[in-house]
């Protein structure tokens, strides 16, 4: 065995997983079905006391997966080899863990600098999923593209239920009811699952992404591709941000194809910057009453001028929803994905022998690893924290 992995029978290792606390958040980290598969290879499994209730996980379905309930935080974090969890730990959590302790969940760091400062002091060990490299080898491990598949799913229900018109074509005694047309603007993970799910409630549906890429998938899901003479995809496969020029040619272009939807869907976003302005006020003023816009850029600054993160409000008649957490909405499923995110992540940290691993090599664990042995090892939040003297 080599001395970078520590010997453990999996008995030894107690996997802790925690109720959120965040307001609003119903997701859970496990899912008794990846509980089962980590009490079979002979891991402890301690769920905290209602911990799944949100996503109508029943602590007696834990129970029957083999784990044991803790009531409390103190109870499930004390020992713990391993804390699995959706939202960022609170700092008053991290004072309960041992120094090594490992941590794994979206930890959204740049918003959570006294926290990763705590864990650093404490000499946790911390991975933030969002920092999974989208390679080939991480996809099963992808809790981006997991949670942003739910949040694109929502965000097509919600415009349709907040439509006043029909989505399909209709033939009835009373007359033919032409479809809706839905306009998605931004045609990554979320947009291409609200496209797909918008088609198979029988709307017309349109797209725009300024990476031409996604032209193409955008066709073979059967929805209209809206073409600019822009291609703004650069490294990594995300987009870029806009020049001036091309923000104006893309504003004119959007204007005419929002001007035109009973619903538009926004999913436009730049990572680590805020979201671009795709819907202008004057925009909107261009829409037909009962017209919807539902921003999944709300929480970073939103698409639409008019948006407001958390609410729902109509301007010129066209009602504007700005949702905080979408895959929280359809918290069963977004969780049973997470959960096998995280089962998958955890392949890479603990081997068949039982083994935990405490150098982090490997491309995945590398790129993903936060915090670890007293320092910050995500250089953009290192020169946050030293920014901030933390
Ligand atoms: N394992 C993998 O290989 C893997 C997994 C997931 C995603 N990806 C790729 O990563 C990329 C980002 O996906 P994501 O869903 O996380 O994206 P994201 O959430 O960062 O952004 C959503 C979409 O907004 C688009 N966008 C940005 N600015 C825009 C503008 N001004 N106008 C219109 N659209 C704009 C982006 O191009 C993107 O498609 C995509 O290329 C996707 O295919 C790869």
């Amino acid at each position: 065995m080599s001395t970078a992995t520590i010997a453990h029978k999996p008995k030894d290792i107690v996997i802790a997983v925690v109720k959120e606390q965040a307001a609003g958040e119903q997701r859970v980290a496990a899912v008794p079905e990846v509980v089962h598969k980590l009490t079979s290879s002979g891991y402890e499994v301690r769920v905290e006391h209602d911990a799944g209730a949100g996503a109508f996980y029943p602590d007696d379905l834990y129970v029957a997966a083999g784990a044991k309930i803790a009531p409390g935080r103190a109870e499930l974090l004390d020992g713990a080899t391993i804390v699995l969890c959706v939202q960022p730990l609170a700092i008053a959590d991290v004072e309960m863990l041992s120094a090594s302790t490992i941590v794994i969940g979206f930890m959204n760091a740049a918003n959570n600098l006294s926290t990763v400062a705590r864990m650093r002091d404490r000499e946790v060990t911390a991975f933030a999923l969002e920092l999974v490299p989208r390679i080939t080898r991480a996809q099963s491990m992808d809790a981006l593209s997991s949670q942003a598949t739910a949040g694109g799913y929502a965000a097509a229900i919600l415009g349709a239920y907040n439509c006043p018109k029909f989505l399909p074509m209709l033939t009835t005694a009373a007359g033919t009811i032409r479809p809706a047309t839905v306009l998605i603007l931004g045609a990554g993970v979320a947009g291409l699952t609200a496209i797909a799910t918008a088609k198979r409630l029988g709307a017309m549906v349109e797209a725009y992404d300024v990476r031409r890429a996604a032209g193409e998938q955008v066709r073979s899901l059967g929805a209209k591709f809206l073409e600019l003479e822009i291609n703004a995809e650069s490294e990594g496969g995300y987009a870029r941000e806009l020049t001036p020029e091309e923000k104006v040619k893309e504003q004119q272009m959007v204007s005419a194809a929002v001007a035109r939807a009973d619903i538009v869907i926004t999913t436009a976003s730049i990572p680590g910057r805020k979201a671009p302005v795709l819907i202008t006020k004057e925009t909107v003023a261009t829409m037909h009453p009962g017209a919807v816009i539902v921003d999944l850029a709300a929480e970073s600054g939103g698409n639409c001028e008019l948006t407001q993160s958390g609410k729902t409000v109509k301007e010129h008649g066209v009602t504007i929803v700005g949702p905080q957490n979408l895959p929280a909405r359809v918290a069963f499923h977004a969780s049973q994905m997470y959960a096998r995110n995280l089962q998958s992540f955890l392949s890479l940290l603990i081997n068949e022998g039982g083994a935990l691993t405490r150098e982090f090599t490997d491309e995945i664990l590398a790129a993903s690893l936060l915090v670890s042995a007293g320092e910050v090892r995500h250089q953009p939040t290192l020169d946050l924290i030293r920014g901030g003297r933390l």
